[in-house]
């Protein structure tokens, strides 16, 4: 709980996570220059693949952002010891959803509606 609360965004469930994964990236895997975004661009494409995996096995998770601030970085670093070239990218909370569980609805404004305001 302590460390998925380091995030932020997460006040409402940080208590309620059975298992967090801290998805990290490599960073002595990218020396060049050209490379510098693909460590988020490979941890979020294998992220998106794990979250699906889960699914199948009838687990649920939720993408928790992982933001770029300096002290929740060192908060991170003195609770799971990472070395300096190894970066965050974001944690993924895993669980068996409440099977009453419902999709918060959104109700969004209509085509109609935001094209008379133009
Ligand atoms: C700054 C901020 C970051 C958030 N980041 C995430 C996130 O990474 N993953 C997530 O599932 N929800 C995230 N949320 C959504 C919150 O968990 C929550 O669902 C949302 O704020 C609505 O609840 P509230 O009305 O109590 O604020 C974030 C919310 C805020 C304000």
């Amino acid at each position: 709980a302590h460390i998925a609360s380091l995030a932020g965004g997460t006040g409402g469930f940080s208590k309620n996570i059975p298992c967090l994964i801290l998805v990290v990236g490599d960073l002595s895997y990218y020396v060049h220059e050209r490379d510098r975004h693909l460590v988020y661009i490979d941890s979020s494409l294998a992220s998106a693949q794990l979250m699906l995996a889960f699914q199948t096995l009838g687990l649920s998770t939720c993408a928790i952002n992982w933001p770029d601030v300096d002290e929740r970085e060192k908060a991170l670093q003195a609770a799971v010891g990472l070395k300096t070239h190894e970066r965050v990218i974001m944690f993924i909370a895993v669980g068996y959803a409440d099977r009453d569980g419902q999709i918060p609805y959104s109700q969004k404004k209509g085509a109609d509606l935001l094209l008379q305001a133009l």
